[in-house]
């Protein structure tokens, strides 16, 4: 992509300057559930990748678990530390970027929730990812994460901003959010774009986010070519087989060392 280096990019994360309102708008949901349910049973340590505000990461030291969270936006990693000191819990929080770093440690599990694997938005960003994560699994070490069924998404133009949902803030002001998404076949990104209107005030805000879309064929390729092995992939948060238009791509994948 002709437009696309280090500073699109960070430009992309503008949606996670803004952690109070993001945990605002992502509460618990069936997604944590499943991540929560994997690690268990986990003896060892887990890694959560792009854990923003660490909403699962404290909920996985809450099990007494030994968990790490990781994220590339300070603002998103300052208020998860502060609200896992709140609670008196003992995590250790990386300000890294999971494209490319090295820790001198390795995860028995690993796991990149809400779409994270969404904001790589090249080939070579999910290589670099999938190559760094494959050196920090512990020999049986599992990664898990899960990216949007392109099958099952909703195709729209920027012409037709529609009403989503609405929401409270911290004033217990209604915030209505609206949105409308573009999807460019050559590159796989779909463009969403937000509008929030403040019912009280009147304050409107605007902001916007590409998303990568990855075909299971695509997937599992990748993953192939970079040496794991799938062990689960399923198509929504009940566990339930893939099929053409499920939601999720839900993959579990360890390394293969055959
Ligand atoms: C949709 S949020 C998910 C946050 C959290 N896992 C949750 O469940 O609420 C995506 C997160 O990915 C992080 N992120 C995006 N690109 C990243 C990268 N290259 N390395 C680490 N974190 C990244 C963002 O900063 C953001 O916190």
């Amino acid at each position: 992509m002709a437009f696309y280096n280090k500073t699109f990019y960070e430009k992309n994360l503008q949606e996670y300057l803004a952690p109070d309102s993001y945990d605002l708008e992502n509460k618990w949901a069936a997604d944590d559930d499943f991540y929560l349910e994997l690690v268990k049973g986990c003896e060892g340590e887990i890694l959560d990748i792009a854990c923003g505000t660490g909403r699962l990461t404290r909920a996985i030291a809450k099990l007494g678990k030994q968990v790490t969270g990781l994220d590339v936006m300070p603002q998103m990693l300052e208020r998860a530390k502060q609200l896992a000191d709140n609670e008196g819990l003992n995590i250790e929080w990386l300000h890294l970027d999971c494209r490319n770093f090295e820790l001198d440690k390795t995860f028995d599990w690993i796991l990149m929730t809400s779409h994270g694997f969404q904001h790589l938005l090249t080939e070579q960003d999910q290589i670099d990812f999938f190559t760094t994560i494959k050196k920090h699994l512990t020999k049986n070490g599992k990664l898990a994460f899960e990216t949007r069924n392109l099958n099952n998404k909703t195709y729209g133009t920027h012409k037709e901003m529609k009403y989503k949902r609405s929401i409270l803030n911290e004033k217990n002001e209604v915030i209505k959010i609206f949105l409308s998404t573009e999807y460019d076949e050559q590159t796989a990104l779909d463009q969403v774009k937000f509008k929030r209107v403040n019912e009280a005030t009147g304050v409107v805000s605007f902001s916007e986010i590409y998303l990568k879309y990855t075909t299971q064929v695509e997937l599992n390729r990748l993953l192939t070519s970079c040496g794991y092995e799938i062990v689960h992939q399923f198509g929504n948060w009940k566990k339930e087989a893939v099929q053409v238009n499920s939601p999720e791509l839900i993959t579990i994948c360890g390394k293969d060392d055959s």
